[in-house]
């Protein structure tokens, strides 16, 4: 197997660092490595595989679509296509009534910035810093991080950023040219900064007052993550367009631009090849369908408190604070996370991180109450 490692080294543009195993088949939340070690997956795909890993109903639902056709262009209708647009209706809001299916995040983002700049005719948009909301040109506009941005400049112009939680700072951001605003109410690769309930309903008054596009970004706490089907119902307010993708499709790549009466797009303004292909749907169907039966909402809100109050129960010096929702968690240390990247992997324990002093945990929504005891263990072992 290490040869197969050496192959893909040779050949793979790596942009994220490797953790040394080869993973080779997962099973509920937990995958295994090319030598048989077993690992609690905690990244899930960096929070994809929210209802467990080869997951049978999933893979079934997938298997029998195959057997029937695997692909109808968008100037068709589709059973599959169909019945998913409506679910995503059903678990959203009354006013989220129209959708554009895509294959990712960064692509619902991206729509979801066209569709704003058309409905108003403006072109500017204010997002927060530390946001994270994609790779491709308008997506990476919308992300704060320089790191991520400064070698791909000129990005696209109109772009403009303020401190999460600070709604006069937002205001000064928003001029003549707004179109609307961006948010993750929960940031997940900002290192899991959780919106206050005040300056969201703010920020919502304002777009609605102002006639700006809120567009919320639920692509990493959509679908359960966060102890709600989607954390805007946290907040008792309803986006003007919500972008989902990662725990959509149960692994399959699927994404959503999920939009109020008010957002226009018309024929030929935009497209994508395999945007809701009905593989893609019936994946989609059957894992938001996994997701309703099992109860893995109240199993993330439920296991994710518990979680989150034996993590903040350990007693040592290198944590900072230890914040989260549902089954989205941060541990921020006082120092640098990666070597306790490094040996939570050798206890068995695959962990994320966001920045560098926070860990993130993303476990599958399917864990057990068993599954968040042995993460505990292993989390106070290493730091001690
Ligand atoms: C909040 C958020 N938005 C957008 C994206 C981009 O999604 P994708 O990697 O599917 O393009 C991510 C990815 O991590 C994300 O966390």
């Amino acid at each position: 197997m290490s040869n197969l490692k050496e192959i893909q080294e040779q050949y793979e543009f790596d942009v994220y660092g490797k953790r040394g195993i080869l993973i080779e088949r997962g099973e509920g939340a937990y995958v295994f490595d090319s030598n048989g070690n077993k690992y609690l997956d905690c990244a899930a795909g960096i929070g994809v595989a929210s209802v467990g890993h080869a997951n049978k109903e999933i893979t079934d639902a997938i298997y029998n679509q195959l057997q029937r056709i695997s692909v109808v262009p968008g100037m068709f209708y589709n059973n599959m296509k169909a019945q998913l647009l409506q679910k995503l209706s059903e678990i959203t809001s009354p006013n989220l009534k129209r959708t554009f299916l895509t294959n990712s995040g960064t692509e619902s983002i991206e729509g979801a910035i066209k569709f704003a700049r058309y409905t108003t005719g403006k072109t500017d948009f204010v997002c927060a810093m530390k946001s994270l909301h994609g790779r491709t040109m308008g997506a990476l506009s919308a992300t704060f991080k320089k790191q991520y941005k400064d070698d791909f400049l000129p990005l696209v112009d109109g772009f403009s950023f303020a401190p999460m939680n600070n709604y006069e700072k937002f205001i000064e951001k928003v001029t003549s040219k707004t179109a609307g605003i961006i948010l993750e109410l929960i940031q997940g690769e900002g290192g899991v900064n959780i919106a206050e309930k005040e300056f969201v309903k703010k920020i919502r008054d304002y777009c609605t007052q102002n006639n700006l596009i809120l567009i919320i970004d639920e692509v990493q706490t959509g679908f359960g993550r966060t102890g709600k089907m989607f954390s805007y119902k946290y907040y008792n307010i309803h986006p003007d367009i919500l972008c989902v993708a990662k725990a959509m499709g149960g692994g399959i790549p699927v994404g959503a631009i999920i939009c109020d009466n008010k957002i226009k797009i018309p024929l030929a303004k935009h497209g994508s090849t395999f945007g809701g292909n009905p593989i893609a749907s019936s994946a989609a169907l059957a894992t938001i369908k996994f997701i309703e039966e099992n109860n893995l909402v109240d199993n993330s809100k439920i296991l994710g408190a518990k979680l989150l109050e034996k993590l903040k129960g350990i007693e040592n010096s290198k944590i900072r604070e230890v914040r989260g929702l549902g089954l989205m968690i941060a541990i921020e240390l006082k120092e640098k996370v990666k070597p306790y990247m490094q040996k939570l992997l050798d206890e068995g324990i695959i962990v994320l991180s966001a920045g560098i002093t926070v860990l993130r945990l993303l476990p599958p929504l399917v864990v057990t109450e068993e599954d968040i005891e042995l993460i505990v263990e292993k989390i106070e072992k290493v730091l001690r």
